[in-house]
């Protein structure tokens, strides 16, 4: 049995996704060992509705370190879903190739540091792109810079808004991200 930690900081529709994708076998063999948030958030709620041991940290310079010491043994993949803290140096190096992240944009652009959420939509829509998407990769140091795993695209369309993006786009990443998932556990 593969043995996933999730990370929320939102509404975590990812994480309760991936949940439903554990119950209905799209993700076989895995288990959510472990929920942490960095703030008080309706992911931790979805937690708690499943009974997944969860916890929160509140967010801040001790956060990386804080994790480090409460994470269970044997750990097989770190899943960032909706989280919005900054994981230092030292924790993405020692779980190199185990943790990933989805971002709600076609990286490598519209990705690193204050883009998240909104802002992304908005950035993208300003740029006059004629396409965004959804994209799970490696996490490393680098904001948004680690290897990609998987990406999807669709066309944006000439009355799109932030709304309807963020829309379209959650529902490529309920596409995608189950699938990536799998692809990195096996
Ligand atoms: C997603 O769009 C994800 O790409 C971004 O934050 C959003 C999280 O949504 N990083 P949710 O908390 O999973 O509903």
């Amino acid at each position: 049995m593969k043995n996933i930690v999730v990370l929320v900081s939102g509404g975590g529709t990812n994480l309760q996704r991936i949940i439903d994708c554990i119950d209905n076998g799209e993700i076989p063999n895995a288990t959510i060992s472990f929920v942490v948030a960095d703030r008080d958030c309706f992911g931790l709620e979805r937690a708690k509705n499943k009974d997944i041991p969860s916890q929160l940290i509140p967010r801040g310079k001790a956060f990386s370190s804080e994790l480090k010491q409460i994470l269970p043994e044997n750990i097989d993949l770190i899943v960032l879903a909706g989280f919005l803290s900054i994981l230092n140096k030292e924790f993405c190096e020692s779980f190199s190739g185990k943790i990933i992240n989805i971002h709600p944009a076609l990286l490598p652009k519209f990705g690193g540091k204050g883009m998240w959420g909104h802002h992304v939509h908005e950035a993208v829509l300003k740029a006059g792109e004629k396409e965004s998407g959804a994209t799970v990769h490696y996490v490393t140091s680098g904001i948004d810079e680690g290897e990609i795993i998987l990406q999807k695209s669709f066309e944006i369309s000439e009355n799109e808004t932030v709304e309807t993006l963020a829309e379209k786009i959650h529902r490529v990443e309920f596409e995608i991200y189950p699938k990536a998932i799998n692809l990195v556990l096996n």
